[in-house]
């Protein structure tokens, strides 16, 4: 039907006749002669339909935007000074001898090159927001991302292998999505969050390097960062140390972003999670922020003021400082919305202070709220600590330790973007690193118990293990993620391989031996059986790509997303369904009038 894509035409069909097909982006008049912009998923062309095509001139004449057409013309060069240098077509126009209209449309609810349309819209019509330049532009790179990721892991020997959606229930870690089964009443399979387990097994099979970019599910509260069914490039391996495993995958990302992007990412530091959470507050640093924390929890311990001095003093308090080179600028009203930005993470306030003079450590050199109630000794430290120099401004945080790295962390961040440019402590680019040595299990203080804080297969350092006996808060795991930008992009782990020591992991999480059979019978029965060690890592495809793209939200690089409460409000999801179909599957609704 077509000669190329249309947004492809360039100098190298110049004086040729060629056939294109897509959309009408534009129509403009000009005395006489209507010049369309024509538009397919690779980008514009520029048509020129003169009258003296009386036929084709005619059609053009009732073209309107988004109307599906066919054009066949002659290749010619656009007139000197109205290239446009943007475009790969940019030099070029196609003179159309003959234009077929395929389908007329409607107005659209909004044009293909209109910024800002209301989401919701978007949504709604999503097939013509995806003809939008910059979203056809996503999905093209999402495509050459996963080919690209599988290009990597095939050259090196994975096997690509599906594993089921219909699963089970198990408590492994967010909410699940449930699917009641009409054979067995009252019984219900599980969406899967992840393939975690069955990778697992795959290895106990002997298939000792799998992977699988495959959808996940999991019902949680969503974001910016997170969809209810999300994409998992999901990898296991199996005789591999948790160094060997980071290396290829740090390979494999560096590949996704050559092949996506034409970009070479640095090599990826390590950083141990406590050291992660100890300068960032974070263990998903944005690295293209150059603020650390100061510590001064010791410090404040030895002051009145009741704000620091109640927060050191607490088992799990904490105190810092971020030391904000050049940010004595900032003006009132600037650090009173930093104040309120950091109430969202549960601060109670935000002192600081206006370094004037580093040599005066009083009211004259320093300009604060809470120089007063400090003694000299400790504005020494600070100044000394963070390295303050005159002109900065110094914020404070003091609170548990939760409360303290979530909203200074936080505001590093803010800040980071907000100023960092133009005060000199924001690097642009992409910087990722491994966090690695993550605490094995996290308390939870609502149920009294120890959870996991990967999942419940991840596997204790070597050394620690006796550990779980005494004090498993100080046990460290063989887990590690990959952070970018702020961003967690991938996570994984070194996996218990021995059925006695899974089985002593599930008795510190306090799953019952019952519980450990009836969820978990068929992984303790599989290491019965020589599983070998194995280790794996999953990485956010979606994240990856909204990474590349630099969109604001992983919506905008699936095709056809769920809103922030969960909906598809183009095929209208969730709905109500017949009496008929809950009585096959043996369910009754609690509150019918609700579902409507
Ligand atoms: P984890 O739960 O860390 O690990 O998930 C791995 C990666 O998946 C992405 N991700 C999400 N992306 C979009 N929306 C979501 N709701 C969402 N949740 C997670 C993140 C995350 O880093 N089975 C383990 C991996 C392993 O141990 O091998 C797992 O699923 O980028
Ligand atoms: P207050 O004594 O509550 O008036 O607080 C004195 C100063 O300390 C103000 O600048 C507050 O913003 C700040 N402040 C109060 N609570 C905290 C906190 N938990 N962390 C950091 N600064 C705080």
């Amino acid at each position: 039907m077509r000669t190329t894509y249309t947004g492809l035409v360039d100098q190298k069909y110049l004086e040729q006749i060629v056939t294109l097909t897509g959309w009408v982006h534009r129509r403009r008049d000009h005395g006489g002669v209507i010049f369309v912009d024509l538009r397919d998923r690779e980008g514009i062309a520029q048509i020129v339909i003169d009258p003296d095509r009386p036929e084709a001139f005619k059609l053009a004449e009732t073209l309107r935007n988004e109307y599906c057409i066919r054009v066949t013309g002659k290749v010619r060069a656009r007139p000197a000074g109205t290239e446009n240098k943007d475009m790969v077509s940019g030099g070029i126009e196609v003179f159309a001898h003959e234009i077929e209209i395929y389908n007329a449309a409607q107005t659209p609810p909004f044009m293909m090159d209109e910024d800002n349309v209301n989401e919701e819209v978007r949504l709604k019509y999503r097939y013509l927001d995806l003809r939008r330049p910059q979203m056809a532009k996503n999905l093209l790179l999402r495509a050459k991302v996963s080919a690209a990721a599988r290009e990597y892991l095939n050259e090196r020997g994975f096997v690509d292998i599906e594993t089921p959606f219909l699963y089970k229930s198990t408590p492994e870690g967010a909410r699940e999505f449930l699917v009641p089964s009409r054979i067995h009443d009252g019984q219900f399979y599980a969406l899967p969050q992840s393939p975690q387990l069955f990778k697992q097994l795959l290895m106990v099979a002997g298939f000792d390097r799998y992977y699988q970019i495959v959808k996940c599910f999991r019902d949680e509260d969503l974001r910016a960062d997170r969809q209810p069914e999300f994409t998992q490039i999901d990898i296991e391996t199996s005789f591999m140390t948790e160094y060997d495993v980071q290396d290829m995958m740090e390979g494999l990302i560096k590949f996704l972003w050559k092949k996506g992007l034409g970009v070479d990412l640095p090599d990826f530091p390590r950083l141990p999670y406590a050291e992660a959470m100890g300068k960032y507050g974070s263990d998903k640093p944005d690295l293209r922020v150059k603020l650390e924390f100061t510590e001064l929890t010791d410090v404040m311990k030895t002051v009145d003021f009741k704000v620091f001095r109640g927060a050191a003093d607490l088992k799990d308090g904490r105190v810092v400082a971020l030391r904000v080179p050049g940010g004595a600028k900032l003006s009132r009203k600037e650090i009173d919305d930093y104040t309120a930005f950091v109430a969202i993470y549960g601060a109670k306030g935000l002192a600081w202070i206006k370094v004037n003079d580093v040599t005066k450590l009083n009211d004259e050199g320093l300009q604060s709220p809470v120089v007063k109630f400090l003694t000299p000794d400790s504005l020494k430290a600070i100044i000394e600590r963070s390295g303050a120099q005159n002109g900065d401004i110094i914020f404070f945080g003091a609170d548990r330790k939760k409360v303290v790295n979530d909203a200074i962390g936080a505001l590093r961040a803010k800040i980071g973007h907000q100023h960092g440019a133009e005060l000199g402590f924001f690097e642009k680019g992409f910087k990722p690193c491994w966090v690695v040595d993550f605490p094995c299990y996290e308390y939870d203080e609502e149920n009294k118990r120890y959870v996991a804080a990967h999942h419940p297969f991840t596997s204790p350092k070597d050394d620690h293990w006796p550990l779980l006996d005494t004090d498993p808060s100080q046990v460290l795991a063989k887990a590690y993620d990959v952070a970018m930008n702020g961003w967690e992009l991938g996570g994984g782990s070194v996996r218990i391989h021995r059925p006695e020591l899974q089985a002593k992991q599930f008795a510190t999480l306090g799953i019952s031996e019952e519980d450990q059979r009836a969820k978990f019978g068929f992984l303790l029965d599989a290491l019965q059986f020589g599983a070998p060690p194995h280790a794996g890592i999953a990485f956010g495809l979606d994240r990856i790509v909204t990474m590349m793209c630099e969109a604001e939200s992983i919506r905008d690089v699936i095709a056809f997303p769920k809103t922030q409460r969960g909906q598809d409000l183009m095929v209208d999801a969730p709905t109500p369904v017949t009496e008929k179909q809950l009585r096959e599957l043996h369910v009754r609704l609690r509150n019918p009038q609700v579902a409507g």
